[in-house]
Formats: C-alpha cells, sequence, structure tokens
C-alpha cells in the first residue's frame, strides 16, 4: 500500500499527523504531506486507513498494490 496527500484538497485539519505521526508531517502552513513516498510497511496500514477515513476533506489517498 501507498499513501499520499492530496495537496490541493488538503485544508490543514491535521487529524492524519494527529492520527499518524509516523506516516504524516505537516508544513508550517499545517498542510500534511506523507513521510513515506514507497510502500507502507504493512503494520502501518491500519493507522492509514484510519487517517483517510478522518480526513474531512477526503485528501488522504490509499493505493493498494
Ligand atoms: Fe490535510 Fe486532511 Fe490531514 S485536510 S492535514 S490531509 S486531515
Amino acid at each position: 500500500m501507498r499513501v499520499k496527500v492530496n495537496g490541493e484538497l488538503c485544508q490543514g485539519h491535521n487529524r492524519c499527523y494527529a492520527l499518524a505521526p509516523d506516516l504524516f508531517d505537516v508544513d508550517d502552513f499545517g498542510y500534511a504531506h506523507a513521510r513515506f513516498e514507497d510502500t507502507l510497511p504493512v503494520e502501518m496500514e491500519p493507522l492509514a486507513r484510519l487517517a483517510e477515513a478522518n480526513c474531512p476533506e477526503h485528501a488522504v489517498g490509499l493505493l493498494d498494490l
């Protein structure tokens, strides 16, 4: 699985970062980006799904490989 944040949709709610700080980081303006460019470790997939489900802008995207 891969995780991405759509920068055009992200409004800086930071729920992703609050729920999964190992997966996401935020810039000085509060907008998020994923820490992992490549495939996530399997043990992190539940956190990625939690972040996806909790982003009110639907900005967190998951790609099942
Ligand atoms: Fe942005 Fe959604 Fe996270 S709006 S900061 S991707 S919770």
